[in-house]
């Protein structure tokens, strides 16, 4: 028996190793998904592994993956989950959860494990993965099963089983982190009405501290996806690393909020999504000159259903992957350019232009217009206004 463990190098996860082996006496094959976390010392994290009892490390750089196939049409659809969640954490799970079907294959194991706990939506993306990929792997996930209830019970098995323990502090908080986002929830956040503390963030500075001059910057979109910055052409992982940089120097992207979780409860959580928010910004606006109004209605209708499989892990459905392929259809002439402002937290549009524009200035403008006469609209709000009319008269008896 084997069994590959999705593996971070933390207190939890490490306590996973020996329990694995003294629960299931299987060979524990230890995976690492780089998505942009942030790995430190991949040296470090084998040696690590294997102390803790792993019979390997296996890692894998998933990172222009996970931007390329999972955010950007994310990005596209304009998925936000309850009008404030970018979907961090929600587009990493199957990207890794994949991942580790595959090494599952590469090295014979029957089986898979997550650190995720039983209260939490991620537990549910894993898995929702690892059953449309591969039925046949069993899942086991500890946090549902052992009483290992918190981390002074974790050190204790930690010790008594010789896995290393790094004295680093841990984070008070729980985190997530990849290149789109990072997430903080627990602690103080669990009280809904506090706030958060200002040393909490990690990718962004508080808005008061941002600089006091604003920065222009212009991103180039090729059918509804961002392929350039400043006219620099950049791949999907670069371009995300760099808005990154510049929204978090202006403190942009800062979400607090209560989410309803797939298992029922609310949670409260704190997003910091930079890079994301001002492609968000960019990508919608420059559906205002592609789209019209029927097409952008039908969109959001769709986009919201999209979320809803996103957030709750099911990303390999083929309805998903349907109202992915309308999205890429209906976004196909949404090419061309956005300037933004990014001052003090906020993004705000300056301009957009685009060759497949909608908009016409000859008809739209103030002045003059041969192709729109003024005179047409009173019949088409008279027989538009038909139905209106005609309830309003009979309610007066006319
Ligand atoms: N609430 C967010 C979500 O469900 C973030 C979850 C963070 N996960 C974690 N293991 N810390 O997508
Ligand atoms: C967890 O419970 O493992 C993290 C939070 C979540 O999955 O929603």
């Amino acid at each position: 028996k084997k069994v590959v463990l999705a593996y971070s190098g933390g207190l939890d996860t490490s306590v996973i190793v020996p329990w694995l082996k003294e629960n299931y006496g299987c060979e524990v094959v230890c995976f690492t998904a780089d998505v942009g976390q942030g790995v430190q010392e991949l040296d470090g994290l084998e040696r690590k592994a294997k102390a803790s009892g792993a019979s390997q490390l296996v890692v894998k750089d998933l990172t222009e993956e996970f931007v390329k196939d999972y955010i950007f049409p994310c990005l596209r659809a304009g998925a936000i989950y309850e009008r404030k969640y970018l979907l961090g954490t929600s587009m990493a799970r199957p990207v890794i959860a994949k991942a580790m079907v595959d090494v599952a294959a590469e090295v014979g194991a029957d089986a898979v494990a997550h650190g995720c706990t039983g209260k939490g939506n991620d537990q549910v993306r894993f898995e929702l993965t690892f059953f449309s990929l591969n039925p046949e792997l069993q899942v086991v996930a500890p946090w549902r099963e052992w009483d290992i209830q918190g981390r002074e019970d974790a050190i204790e098995y930690a010790k008594k089983h010789n896995v290393p323990i790094t004295a680093t502090k841990k984070s008070i908080y729980s985190r997530d982190r990849n290149l789109w986002h990072i997430s903080h929830e627990g602690d103080i956040l669990e009280d809904p009405a506090n706030e958060p503390k200002k040393d909490m963030y990690m990718l962004t500075v508080d808005p008061e501290d941002a600089p006091d001059q604003p920065e222009y910057i212009e991103i180039g979109i090729v059918s509804g996806l961002p392929v350039a910055l400043n006219g620099k052409p950049l791949s999907p992982a670069a371009l995300l690393t760099e808005l990154n940089t510049i929204g978090g120097k202006h403190g942009i992207g800062r979400i607090d909020m209560v989410e309803n979780r797939l298992v029922g409860m609310k949670s409260r959580g704190v997003y910091e999504t930079p890079g994301g928010t001002i492609l968000f910004a960019a990508v919608q606006e420059l559906e205002s000159l592609t789209l019209d109004r029927e097409s952008i209605q039908v969109k959001d209708s769709l986009a919201l259903k999209y979320t809803e499989m996103v957030y709750a892990g099911r990303w390999f459905d083929p309805l998903r992957e349907s109202i992915n392929a309308f999205m890429e259809k209906i976004t196909e002439k949404t090419t061309g350019s956005v300037s933004l402002k990014l001052y003090k937290g906020s993004v705000s549009v300056t301009g957009r232009q685009s060759p497949n524009s909608l908009y016409r200035q000859d008809i739209s403008s103030f002045e003059g217009s041969e192709i729109y006469n003024q005179a047409d609209a009173a019949g088409f709000i008279r027989l538009y206004g038909l139905p209106m009319r005609v309830r309003a008269m009979l309610e007066k008896g006319i």
